[in-house]
């Protein structure tokens, strides 16, 4: 677990301890204002300083949903409820997992500007993308192999997504076909491609999607064979299943090859995979083609029909590239660190996304979004929507559907929050006035 996530761990105890404590039952405000003494450093009893301690070692985890405080709730449940080789498919990064730590200290970083004597008593929390206008411009992103995590995998998420009005991506390779998932959702949802080496396969897919009523393809650009995901083969040695018994194959996409097997077929893996069925794998060797380029972006969108987006544009110049070659829509992200390890925070990459499109195309981001504080420095920075990936899989995995609706509504919560406290009154008016970077 990273830093930042210990220490929001650590506050959350300490605060729930504070309104526990007999000592000091009674108003919020009480708790607030120890809580202040005791940061400022003026409480230094040695007795409560190592109580303190014992509450900050102890290890509780929410056993439902509206137990949950924070989004951050939801991970040790899901660890949980979850094998060590699953989680550690969920939690995993490349090699020290350092980008996706630095997806969260990116948006510490950022600050708000709150101004004050703004009339809010109404917040218009709503946002459009492509001329669909959304409750919130909170996304799911695409997550793969969710039947890993519940056995309704990406329905539930789907299911969630439909209830509280999300628009929701949905992974090549998930373990639901795309149909379900419109089902599961009532439409709105977007199809991500993983083209493969075989132009067919990638195109039928794309094909595929666009019959079901997907009004979207999202081309992910951001992952080559091979990505050095070591917390998940360190997770696979605790993990005292036999994983064949499920994963006939041991193609992954990833560097395991080096440990555990290697020696499966794409089709073997894939046969897990309903937006495969049916398809001829004989030639697929890969889920991402090392020789993707801008002309198969041009061969692509001579193909799709609908909306195409590229996931996985963090620079200015490729974002040029995307309009230039016709795309409608950016994801700005890092395939939430686990493809290389750039150290790289996605809100950091944003803004020169942003001046990359210069307002022709909305641009997305995704990485590390865990706070309605998060997706309010997003907006500030210029996104049209931020998506969310493991807090929906954490929440799938803890309670199923009750789980990612409890995620959606807490962000959505907090972000209604923040616009308050902020003073703005909807998600237009949140510009590059609102936050500054620390120190600047
Ligand atoms: C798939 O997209 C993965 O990151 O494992």
């Amino acid at each position: 677990m990273s830093r930042a996530t210990d220490l929001t761990k650590t506050r959350r105890k300490f605060l729930k301890m504070l309104s526990a404590s007999p000592l000091l039952a009674g108003p919020g405000l009480l708790a607030g204002s120890f809580a202040n003494l005791l940061a400022a450093g003026e409480v230094t009893d040695k007795r409560f300083l190592g109580w303190l301690d014992s509450v900050q070692q102890s290890d509780e985890v929410i056993s439902s949903p509206e137990q949950a405080l924070e989004v951050m709730d939801f991970e040790p449940a899901a660890r949980k409820a979850l094998p060590p080789a699953h989680f550690g498919y969920l939690a995993t990064g490349v090699d020290g997992d350092g980008t996706v730590r630095a997806n969260r200290e990116g948006y510490s970083r950022i600050q708000i500007r709150a101004r004050r004597l703004v009339d809010v008593a109404k917040i218009d929390m709503s946002a459009s993308l492509f001329g669909t206008k959304w409750n919130t411009p909170l996304v799911l992103s695409p997550v793969s192999g969710q039947k890993a995590f519940h056995p309704e995998g990406e329905v539930a998420v789907a299911r969630a997504a439909g209830k509280k009005g999300h628009l929701m991506m949905l992974s090549t390779v998930a373990t639901s076909s795309i149909e379900d998932v419109l089902a599961a959702r009532g439409g709105h949802v977007w199809q991500q491609l993983y083209p493969t080496n075989v132009w067919e396969v990638g195109r039928a897919i794309v094909k595929r999607a666009e019959a079901a009523g997907s009004p979207a393809i999202v081309l992910t650009v951001d992952l080559q064979e091979g990505s050095n995901r070591e917390t998940l083969f360190r997770a696979e040695r605790e993990d005292k299943r036999e994983c064949a018994a499920c994963h006939p194959s041991a193609y992954t996409g990833d560097a395991r090859g080096r440990g555990r097997g290697g020696s499966g077929s794409f089709a073997q893996y894939a046969a897990r995979k309903p937006m495969f069925d049916g398809l001829d794998l004989s030639k697929v060797t890969a889920a991402h083609p090392a020789n993707m380029n801008w002309d198969f972006v041009k061969r692509l969108r001579d193909t799709v029909t609908v909306k195409l987006l590229i996931k996985g544009i963090v620079t200015r110049e490729d974002a040029q590239l995307a309009v230039e070659h016709g795309v409608d829509g950016l994801v700005v992200s890092n395939h939430g660190g686990r493809s290389e390890e750039t150290l790289r925070p996605t809100i950091e990459s944003l803004p020169e996304v942003i001046e990359g499109v210069a307002g022709r195309i909305p641009v997305i981001v995704d990485g590390g979004v865990r706070r309605g504080t998060d997706i309010f420095k997003a907006l500030a920075f210029g996104a049209s929507a931020v998506g969310i990936g493991r807090p929906q899989a954490w929440g799938v995995a803890a309670f199923g559907q009750a789980g990612v609706e409890s995620v959606l509504e807490i962000l959505r919560r907090e972000l209604l929050t923040i616009m308050r406290q902020a003073g703005t009154i909807s998600v237009d008016k949140i510009s590059r006035n609102y936050v500054i970077a620390r120190g600047a």
